[in-house]
């Protein structure tokens, strides 16, 4: 029992049978082009672009690093691009092993082609799933699980501001499923991979630090009135919890959990807005942001010696106190209960 008195990870898997959501299909794309379907949905139908996890994956077996030291593992939520990419080229080029995860297997093939520049695509695996599918998330896990027996660093980078409001298949507003709980689930169901690594950490990629934004505890799903500014720094609040959840409810895990806000990296901010903002967006982004080879460099530190509280964040360099009133220990324990609720109900929640 963890100290809100009730078993998470049992409340996990009970979304297994009770999410009203179709599930266990599962398309792998090889390099050969070779595609294998495995498993259908409950109506027998299989829908790949909502539930598929989507393989493109170079990996074969982990090689030494040759470097004195063994290979880590590392699973990158938005290793695609971006800050997630930069780290994955970081730490393949380092000898490390990684699994970058995003949608688009355009930007997944192009992480694999750089991987090989870099004599790494044998260490380099592109998985596609839609984490703000709760079932794809929960899906995913559970390969990685099955796949690696250990993770060193969990990396969440995956994200995309919502422009209108969307729900997913699941009935679930798309930022709170994408950059909530999907955070969420996957530090809970792959926390004992993460044990059992010498030096574990999950780095959360997010807003922390900011004063901006609070929860909608009566419309979390931001069904009356939806802004995406509002929708992303809810999200934002929501992740600090998200810390202090995770290290009250696992108090004598050795995995660190850093909050990190990169502040504003030149990334694929663009990417979501049409013209003429998209161009607006790359103009300042271009004038005003961070690169991201310099964006990453004190998340690789974060990395490579995790802070030793349970749970730290920083802006940038920059530490943040964690104590503050955006990290009370009662309000993270009522979003745990409101997201379990979530994915065992989806929309009916
Ligand atoms: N850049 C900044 O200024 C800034 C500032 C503060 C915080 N952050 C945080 O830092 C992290 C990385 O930001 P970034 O700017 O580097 O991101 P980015 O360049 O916009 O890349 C986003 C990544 O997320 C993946 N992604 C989007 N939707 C997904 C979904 N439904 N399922 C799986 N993957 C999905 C994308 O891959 P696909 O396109 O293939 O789906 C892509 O790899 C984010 O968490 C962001 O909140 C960034």
């Amino acid at each position: 029992m963890n100290p809100y008195g009730r078993c998470a990870s049992t409340a996990i898997s009970n979304t297994l049978h009770l999410s009203p959501v179709r599930r266990s299909t599962s398309v792998a794309v090889h390099k050969d082009r070779s595609c294998a379907v495995t498993g259908t949905d409950r109506s027998g139908d299989i829908d790949v672009p909502s539930f598929a996890v989507l393989t493109v994956s170079r990996r074969s077996s982990v090689p030494a690093s040759g470097r004195g030291r063994p290979v880590r593992t590392l699973v990158i939520t938005g290793g695609t691009q971006g800050i997630g990419r930069a780290l994955a080229l970081h730490y393949l080029s380092r000898g490390d092993q990684v699994i970058a995860v995003g949608t688009n297997q355009v930007k997944g093939e192009a992480l694999l082609t750089e991987a090989d520049r870099l004599s790494a695509g044998d260490r380099c695996s592109f998985l596609s799933a839609d984490l703000s599918s709760p079932t794809m998330t929960i899906r995913l896990a559970d390969r990685l699980r099955t796949e690696h027996p250990r993770i060193d660093a969990l990396v969440f980078g995956a994200f995309r501001y919502q422009t209108k409001r969307q729900e997913t298949a699941e009935g679930i507003e798309r930022t709170l499923a994408l950059y909530v709980l999907s955070r969420y689930l996957l530090a809970e169901e792959l926390r004992t991979t993460l044990e059992r690594a010498p030096h574990p950490v999950i780095v959360n990629l997010c807003g922390t630090g900011s004063r901006a934004g609070r929860l909608r505890w009566d419309d979390l799903q931001l069904r009356r009135r939806y802004r995406p500014f509002a929708a992303t720094m809810q999200g934002a609040r929501a992740n600090d919890l998200l810390g202090v959840a995770f290290t009250v409810e696992h108090p004598d895990s050795p995995v660190r959990y850093v909050l990190h806000n990169p502040l504003f990296v030149n990334t694929g901010l663009a990417e979501p807005f049409r013209q003429p903002t998209r161009t607006a967006v790359s103009i300042i982004a271009k004038l005003f942001a961070a690169p991201v080879d310099r964006a990453i460099q004190p998340i690789v530190e974060r990395i490579d010696t995790p802070p030793e509280p349970a749970l730290s964040a920083f802006q940038a360099r920059r530490p943040i106190d964690v104590t503050g009133p955006g990290f009370d220990p009662g309000a993270a324990r009522r979003l745990t209960i409101t997201l379990r609720n979530l994915t065992i109900n989806g929309a009916a929640a």
